[in-house]
């Protein structure tokens, strides 16, 4: 069996990251026989200059017929300025919308060696693993009527619509759910519901599909409090889910928590986990081409992904476990560097994950 994989490496920092994974990747396959066939192609940015979109037909095709999806990042700021629809953030959304990815998993789990690199007291992150269940697909991102308008006046006015229909809150709650089943059962539902009348809904169909999770308890916060929450106490939440940009939002939190956003992988699954894996950081265009991004988040991306869509288990904590040998190596990128430890590039770091996954494949 040969798993076709999708490589979309974006812009920014997003292709010497995602060198990194294939690498790792690469030496999954030499070690474990795992057949993995790597198809790259453009997305974002780099799609917009040489085919003038930024999510080119080729680059569809190429991810429908694929196993899996495993991306980098895209946007920079020399694309600011174009029309809505070429922006490289649209090529992202388009194939989340696409393939129907609508449960994004945002793991923010603490590595006991970067306890030192968060900007919060070690007692408030230590052992820190809670996950985000961001609806991807649904919301104000794609809400419609949106755009800017010119009213009577002359004056122009920006407008967005914040909609969630019953069934695209059930299935994430679904998805959420049967995740918490398998982790401690506890799942705080974020809303805005004494304002919103969209998530007031939302609140209801979580409630009343949580009927069928009898183990599961489930809560509701409002998502001023859960930002204060997640930089207060993070460790009272185990599962979180909540809507397309209040997850936005509060995974770049969650991720500051465990030391860099650098670190955070995330997969987006349609209803037959297929999925998409990227880094939940953006293209960092500020340290792009200069060996200073790190590329653990899309090296654990890759471990997510054979996990949730392959099913291949062993090859997924191999990686992990090398990434945790390697943080304990001493090496660090400039992102969670800290007195006392190797600074090292981009590719070293890759080079210091495939040296614990060989040391771990040939130990007896
Ligand atoms: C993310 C990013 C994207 C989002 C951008 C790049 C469109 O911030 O995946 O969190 O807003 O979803
Ligand atoms: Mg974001």
């Amino acid at each position: 069996m040969t798993y076709k994989i999708a490589v979309f490496p974006g812009d920014g920092i997003g292709p010497e990251i995602v060198r990194e994974a294939t690498k790792v990747l690469g030496c999954l396959t030499s070690i474990s026989g795992i057949r993995l066939e790597l198809e790259s192609e453009l997305i974002g940015g780099a799609a917009y200059e040489q085919c003038g979109e930024p999510l080119p037909a080729s680059s569809l095709d190429l991810a429908r017929s694929a196993d899996a999806i495993l991306l980098g990042a895209v946007g920079g700021p020399q694309w600011e300025s174009l029309d809505y629809a070429l922006r490289p953030e649209r090529g992202l959304l388009g194939l989340r919308a696409e393939l129907d990815l609508f449960s994004n998993l945002r793991p923010a789990v603490m590595h006991s060696q970067l306890v030192g690199a968060s900007t919060l007291k070690p007692e408030v992150v230590e052992g820190l693993d809670i996950l985000i269940v961001r609806e991807l697909t649904g919301g104000i991102y794609f809400g419609r009527p949106r755009g800017i308008r010119v009213l009577e006046n002359g004056e122009r006015e920006g407008f967005n619509t914040l909609v969630y229909r019953e069934s695209q809150i059930r299935r994430i709650a679904h998805s959420a759910f049967r995740i918490a089943m398998k982790r401690n059962r506890r799942v705080c539902s974020v809303d805005k519901a004494n304002v919103l009348e969209c998530t007031e809904l939302w609140r209801e169909v979580m409630t009343s599909t949580a009927r069928e999770y009898p183990e599961i308890a489930l809560s509701h916060m409002y998502v001023d409090n859960a930002a204060m929450q997640l930089v207060r106490a993070p460790k009272q939440f185990d599962v979180i889910v909540t809507t397309n940009m209040f997850g936005d939002i509060l995974s770049d939190c969650a991720a500051m928590l465990t030391g860099s956003i650098g670190m955070l992988p995330s997969a987006s699954l349609d209803a037959s986990a297929k999925g998409m894996y990227e880094p939940i950081h953006g293209s960092a265009p500020d340290i792009a081409g200069r060996e200073r991004a790190n590329p653990l988040a899309t090296i654990l991306s890759a471990a997510m992904l054979l996990r949730y869509t392959l099913g291949e288990n062993e090859a997924a904590n191999l990686i992990e476990r090398a990434v945790r040998d390697a943080l304990d190596s001493g090496v660090r990128t400039p992102d969670i560097h800290s007195p006392g430890m190797l600074e090292v590039g981009t590719a070293q770091m890759g080079d210091a994950v495939v040296k614990a996954m060989r040391k771990i494949a040939d130990s007896p």
